[in-house]
């Protein structure tokens, strides 16, 4: 059996990363004060303590228990705090479990982290001959996981009341003024690659694979992902009293909840206002919206479009009119603070069509950043699919046929997750991600 090469996998830098990842977990559960340690900010999901408990005992339950085959810190704990839920709106929430005090968490992460240093020291984290361990592969799972949940834990603080958090220094939206004009781009029919071949990604999840050439016929986009001063308009053109824009189970769901306009929109004293994680500003008109599928799906009907499948999203994003395919948007550079609001820069949208320069050749903008864009395909296996060693359960528990594939990234997506074969997937009902879209028509 061939032994990969030590240097093919950058023990260091993956060291770095890990200890970045720590860090800013550590700070950002230091926005929540403690009065809301046990709140459940979004009802259907565990309380803010099972989130910091996770991080940690994830990252010895994959490199140190299963990677290395070495005893964790705590197996109750690592039991505990296995692994989040996903139910249907409706059904159970999670059972009040009874949760270990703060600082029992804090020192058990404390505890976690050691061993991973551990390991990080003098174990042989890059096996050729353990598929677990193959390329690194159980340490990017935890990597990418704990930067992925970052997104998670920010868009659940989002819906704790602003005096449950402690704001960051210096915080401040960017409003920004007016949207540019909407307007739609032609991109003529080609064929898009969807998913990644195994040898050509240092790592990726099993939902990527493998690679895969689509035809997709010819369509027009909007260029920029639809405002909040579009949305508006089917607010107040009664966009939510009317079924016939709504499929019949998201008619029910709006009818049953009473919803009137977008989550993340409040109304008071007659005017709009955006929720924000830190504060409420009157609704700025130039964002993108940030809706459920269910919501955006009823948008795009009252427009007479509808939502981008998944390939057609990689036709605008990565297609260019000369022929092949780019690594990004913009072309093969890697990502930078130029080329669209990603990488935990800023804590919430800014106006659209604010990095030109991230544009894909198309001139279509903000297609990776300033908000996942929903599709309308379902969240399925690629041919090829086999379940990652080091998680098997990441994506084969969510093929049932009610998930949606999101594509791009959002404020809160970590550059590093920035990966042209990158998909994540929620329920249409889910109303909590960082998600906006846009519409096409054949
Ligand atoms: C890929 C974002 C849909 O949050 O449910 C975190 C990621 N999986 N822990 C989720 C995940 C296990 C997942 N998404
Ligand atoms: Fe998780």
């Amino acid at each position: 059996m061939v032994r990969m090469p030590a240097a093919a996998v950058d023990l260091p830098w993956c060291r770095d990363w890990f200890r970045r990842n720590r860090e800013r977990s550590r700070a950002w559960f230091g926005l929540v004060r403690d009065e809301a340690y046990l709140a459940r900010p979004i009802s259907l999901r565990h309380p803010v303590v099972f989130y910091e408990g996770h991080l940690p005992a994830f990252n010895v339950n994959t490199v140190v228990k299963r990677g290395l085959g070495r005893p964790g810190v705590d197996a109750a704990l690592e039991a505990l705090f296995e692994r989040g839920i996903d139910p249907e709106d409706g059904e159970d929430g999670p059972d009040a479990a009874s949760w270990p005090a703060r600082s029992e968490v804090v020192a058990f992460a404390a505890a976690c982290d050691r061993l991973v240093e551990g390991a990080f020291a003098d174990a042989d984290l890059c096996r050729a001959d353990d598929p677990v361990r193959r390329r690194g592969l159980a340490l990017f799972t935890i990597l990418e996981h704990e930067a992925m949940h970052h997104e998670t834990l920010l868009y659940m603080f989002h819906r704790l009341p602003a005096a449950a958090k402690v704001p960051p220094r210096g915080y401040r939206p960017i409003v920004g003024g007016e949207p540019p004009a909407p307007r739609t781009v032609d991109i003529p029919a080609g064929r898009a690659t969807l998913g990644a071949h195994r040898d050509e990604v240092a790592f990726g999840w099993d939902n990527e694979f493998s690679a895969h050439v689509v035809d997709v016929p010819a369509f027009a986009i909007d260029a920029y992902d639809v405002t909040n001063r579009e949305f508006l308009t089917f607010v107040e053109g009664g966009g939510y009293e009317d079924p016939a824009h709504w499929t019949a189970e998201n008619w029910a769901w709006r009818e049953r909840l009473g919803l009137r306009h977008p989550s993340f929109w409040s109304r008071r004293e007659g005017r709009w206002h955006w929720r924000g994680l830190f504060a409420d500003v009157p609704l700025p008109p130039s964002w993108p919206v940030y809706v459920s599928h269910a919501e955006a799906e009823a948008y795009a009907r009252w427009r007479g479009a509808r939502l981008c499948t998944e390939a057609e999203y990689h036709r605008a994003a990565y297609g260019a009119p000369t022929g092949g395919e780019r690594a990004f948007p913009w072309g093969s550079e890697p990502a930078s603070a130029r080329h669209g609001n990603f990488g935990l820069r800023h804590w919430d949208p800014l106006p659209v069509g604010s990095h030109p320069e991230g544009a894909s050749a198309w001139g279509v903008h903000d297609l990776v950043g300033n908000g996942w864009e929903w599709t309308a395909t379902v969240f399925a296996p690629f041919p090829g699919f086999a379940p990652t060693p080091s998680y098997p359960r990441y994506s084969a528990d969510f093929f049932d046929g009610g998930h949606y594939v999101m594509k791009g990234a959002s404020p809160a997506t970590a550059s590093e997750l920035l990966r042209r074969s990158w998909r994540n997937w929620f329920r249409p009902r889910y109303p909590y991600p960082y998600a906006t879209f846009r519409c096409v028509r054949s």
